[in-house]
């Protein structure tokens, strides 16, 4: 993913525009000393921040201007547009704020603001413990200082590499497309500068809600007054008879897992994914990017068909055997060995490199036997409490009530973990505020993003908009008249036109 504002366009700012050339409910990009600056005018006002997204550069001018916020085209992060803080991730730094001056008819950009210090807060628990150092757990950690808590909190994670960018491990890292300095979501001194205690390397063994403690597995007890259990998932693996190997079998998770494939990986080698799910996709892509053979088995008859429909399915196949993927749909491995993958229709397929992407399993055995309430994941409240008091769920694990379904549901995606993270912090620091997110994704296969907003488990009408060949359309999932999903693929603004209105429905 490039940068979406390497030469800044537009006007220059600080000379400044006519008052009539930007209309009310209007933003534009400019410049001032060289930096790309986006200026917006609403109502009375006038603001200028930063204009390139401060997660991966996405072009905040393309975005989408709500109230006094804009949100990014490319994740869907929001940021203030009075303080350039983000409001809403995956972007979790601020972009620049400048002061704007309105005379005889001319708006002029002025000075860099400094950014604003946070806010103080006397209330809050002794302490905080999160449990798990990915998506939910960083985040709700960054939340609680930005919000001014000031008590201890302690992130404890058996992976010596956490919190990093997971989703970038299946896409440009893979590819090696992206150095392994873009994966940490922070450099390491951040968490130092902001006292998070980031205890690395052994794992959360028990957790006793009554007595408010957990026991790690190198046999230290800590004390907690609130804890975050964001413990994610795991990858299903295949069974010991397909294991066996050779070739040994990969799965994909962590940046070790990431690091390994593309370390097995070299040009001209044989691969062979088995699942066609998001992740086996994109790992699929990356290794063709590596210059490998890829071959891809599935048990379904079309790739994502369950989550995007025939019509996005077929698309999808159609991008990646463009790019020199073969498939073998409808087909199962039934054995491993001797360098070969046999498959159950007596197929054999060489093979130097096995990656399973068959689903993922969230870790549950911490809270089953801390005795929380479970129901295919961590029940919890709107607030993201679970039936401990004072024990918080957040992301991969966490199955809410969504007020958009009506649904209880669970979800696998970054940003709402990330926005999950953000809640339970809120509601740690005695904020109830409901979480009410539209669930939000994206996938990218080569060059081609989809974007998807809400959540459709069954849907008895899909409308298109667009043109699916041409990889420009809008697809809206329907139950009944209800709209419960957005894909959108080539179309960025108006996936966050679509997130904005399921959003806007419940306000209704
Ligand atoms: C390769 C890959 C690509 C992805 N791409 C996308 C994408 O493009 N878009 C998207 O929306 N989603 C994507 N996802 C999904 C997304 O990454 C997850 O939904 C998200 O990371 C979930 O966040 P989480 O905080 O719940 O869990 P995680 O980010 O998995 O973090 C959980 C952490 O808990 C730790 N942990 C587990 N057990 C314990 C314990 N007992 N004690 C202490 N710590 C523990 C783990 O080590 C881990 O670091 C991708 C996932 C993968 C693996
Ligand atoms: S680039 Fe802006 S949200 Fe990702």
């Amino acid at each position: 993913m490039g940068s979406g504002q390497d030469t800044p366009a537009g006007p220059d700012l600080r000379a400044g525009i006519k008052v009539g050339d930007l209309p009310d409910g209007r933003m534009m990009a400019g410049q001032v000393d060289g930096e790309a600056v986006l200026l917006a005018h609403v109502g009375n006002e006038w603001f200028a921040i930063g204009a390139t997204c401060s997660h991966y550069s996405g072009p905040l001018p393309e975005g989408l201007l709500v109230g006094d916020t804009v949100r990014c085209p490319w994740h869907h992060a929001c940021f203030s547009l009075r303080s350039g803080q983000p409001l809403r991730p995956p972007a979790l730094n601020d972009v620049p704020c400048w002061n704007v001056e309105v005379q005889d008819g001319t708006v002029r950009v002025g000075v860099k603001r400094k950014p604003a210090p946070p806010q103080r807060r006397s209330k809050g628990p002794e302490s905080v413990l999160i449990v798990g150092g990915g998506a939910a757990g960083n985040c709700a950690a960054e939340t609680l200082r930005r919000d001014g808590f000031e008590g201890p909190i302690t992130i404890v994670d058996p992976d010596p590499d956490a919190p990093y960018d997971r989703p970038n491990l299946s896409k440009d890292y893979l590819a090696g497309n992206a150095p392994e300095e873009w994966i940490p979501l922070h450099p390491p001194e951040f968490y130092q500068e902001k006292g998070i205690e980031l205890r690395r390397g052994p794992r959360v063994a028990s957790l006793d809600p009554a007595g408010r403690r957990v026991r790690l597995d190198d046999g230290t007890e800590l004390r907690y007054g609130a804890l975050l259990l964001a413990t994610g998932a795991s990858p299903i693996r295949l069974g010991a008879e397909l294991e066996a190997g050779p070739p040994a079998v990969h799965y994909l998770r962590t940046l070790a897992d990431s690091r390994r494939i593309a370390g097995a990986a070299h040009e001209g080698g044989r691969a062979v994914v088995l699942g066609a799910s998001f992740i086996g996709l994109e790992v699929a892509a990356s290794l063709r990017a590596r210059k490998m053979e890829v071959h891809v088995v599935a048990p379904e008859a079309r790739p994502l068909e369950r989550i995007l429909g025939p019509e996005l399915g077929d698309m999808v196949r159609q991008v990646h055997q463009e790019q020199g993927v073969m498939f073998h749909l409808g087909r199962k491995a039934s054995a491993v060995s001797g360098g070969r993958v046999v498959l159950d229709d007596g197929q054999s397929l060489p093979a130097d490199l096995l990656v399973a992407g068959i689903g993922v399993r969230p870790n549950l055995r911490l809270a089953e036997s801390a005795g929380l309430a479970l129901d295919r994941g961590v029940l919890v409240n709107e607030w993201l409490e679970t039936s401990a008091h004072g024990v918080f769920a957040a992301g991969d694990i966490a199955r809410w009530p969504d007020p958009h379904t009506g649904e209880r549901i669970r979800v696998e995606h970054w940003v709402v973990a990330e926005r999950q993270g953000q809640a339970a912090a809120r509601a740690i620091l005695g904020e109830r505020e409901r979480f009410d997110a539209v669930p939000f994704f994206w996938s990218l296969h080569y060059s081609v993003g989809i974007n998807y907003d809400g959540h459709a488990e069954r849907w008895d009408r899909i409308e298109i908009e667009g043109d699916v060949a041409a990889r420009d359309c809008t697809v809206r999932y329907q139950r009944g008249d209800k709209v419960l999903a957005v894909a959108t693929v080539g179309r960025d603004r108006e996936s966050l036109e679509a997130e904005h209105a399921l959003e806007s429905e419940l306000a209704r």
